[in-house]
Formats: C-alpha cells, structure tokens, sequence
C-alpha cells in the first residue's frame, strides 16, 4: 500500500494512546464495526507495541500503524510488531532514513512549507500536519495548497467531530487523525459500544 491509499481507507484515522495492552482487540474491533479500519497506535506507553501486535494478528480487518515514531529504530521496531504503517510528528533525516527502510508507507510530521517541501525532495507526497490547530489551522493547510498542490495531508492535533469538516473539504486534506475516538473513560469502562458509535459518526464525515 502506498502512502497516499493510506489515507484514502477512512476521512478519520483514530490516534490511539493505550495503557492496557489487553483493551487492544475489542478497541480495534469497535473502531472498525463503526467504519474506520486504519488505526494509529501511538508509542506513548509501554504496552504499546504489544497492542499493535496484537490488533495485527487478531482483527484482520483492521490496518493498524504506529505513530509518535520519533527514533530511527523505532521504525523497525513497529514493523517487526506489525505495523503496517507510520507516522511520526515531525522528520528529520535520520527519521526518513529509517522509514523509507522499513518499506511500509509513512507519514512524516511537517507543519511548515519549508519541512514539506524537504520530504517533497525525497519524492515524500503524502504527510501528517501536526499539530494541526495550534500551527494554523485549516487556513494554514489551504495557504500551503497554492504553491503545493502536489502534497496529500493528514492533519491531527487539535481535531474533532465539530472542526474536522473544515479540513476535509479541502483539496490537499484526504483524511484527518485524532484521539476523540477513544476518551480513556470509555477505554477503562470497557464501553465499546460507545467507541464504536463515535467511529460510525466520524465515518460518515466528509
Ligand atoms: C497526536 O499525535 O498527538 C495527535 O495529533 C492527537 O492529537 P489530539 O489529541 O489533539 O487529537
């Protein structure tokens, strides 16, 4: 899969911080009964790469990745759990290096023309925007549109049901990521049915 059908799966891509490694499978089920397959788990816990592995072997419907990559080897590292993508918040050289390797598809963090256009040197087309709000916004991502056109984003940061209307009815946003799909309440009463409500709305965006 190529970077760019990444984010053509679902308009939503939840951003999931896990503690409990064990909450994985029946949280990647709900978000996908509620229609949104690719699923970022990000490795901000220790139980995080347990979790990918996991949601890798048991729900075979799910495309699950990890984010918050920030060291070169956790680039492999993600793969050899079975991420079957990437997303750092931002890039530095090293970072690409060790992306590109892994041959998954990847979303680099950028949140300047400049960072962008650096991936873009690479043959890089397709890129998380982070953090979307504080950094501008969806008038940020629609300025970048004109000299840009050429460059795919995935925004996160600061997205919700309410806002994310607004990036996805731009032409260089084909979907945005966020953590609302999973309010930890919900993950810690084990209140599936309500992740998998939340996905289904998001779903239907577009
Ligand atoms: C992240 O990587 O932290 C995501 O952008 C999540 O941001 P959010 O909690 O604002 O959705």
């Amino acid at each position: 899969m190529k970077a760019e059908e990444l984010l053509d799966l679902a308009p939503v891509v939840p951003v999931v911080v896990l503690d409990d490694p064990d909450a994985a499978v029946p949280l990647a089920r709900a978000l996908v009964a509620g229609g949104l397959p690719a699923i970022e788990v990000t490795l901000r816990t220790a139980g995080a790469m347990a979790a990918i592995e996991r949601i890798a072997a048991e729900v075979p419907d799910a495309v699950v990745g990890a984010g918050t990559i920030v060291h070169p080897e956790d680039a492999e590292r993600a793969a050899e759990a079975g991420a079957k993508f990437l997303v750092s918040p931002g890039c530095t050289d090293r970072l690409r290096a060790a992306m590109t390797a892994t041959a998954l598809p990847f979303l680099p963090g950028v949140s300047s023309a400049s960072e962008a256009m650096a991936l873009l040197e690479h043959g890089i087309t397709a890129m998380k925007f982070f953090p979307a709000e504080p950094a501008g916004g969806a008038p940020y991502l629609k300025a970048l549109n004109g000299p840009l056109p050429q460059i795919s984003f995935c925004p996160t940061g600061g997205i919700t049901q309410d806002n994310a209307a607004r990036y996805l009815a731009l032409p260089n946003v084909r979907c945005v990521g966020g953590t609302w799909l999973t309010p930890p309440d919900a993950v810690r009463n084990a209140d599936w049915s309500h992740l998998e409500n939340l996905a289904r709305k998001a779903a239907s965006l577009h």
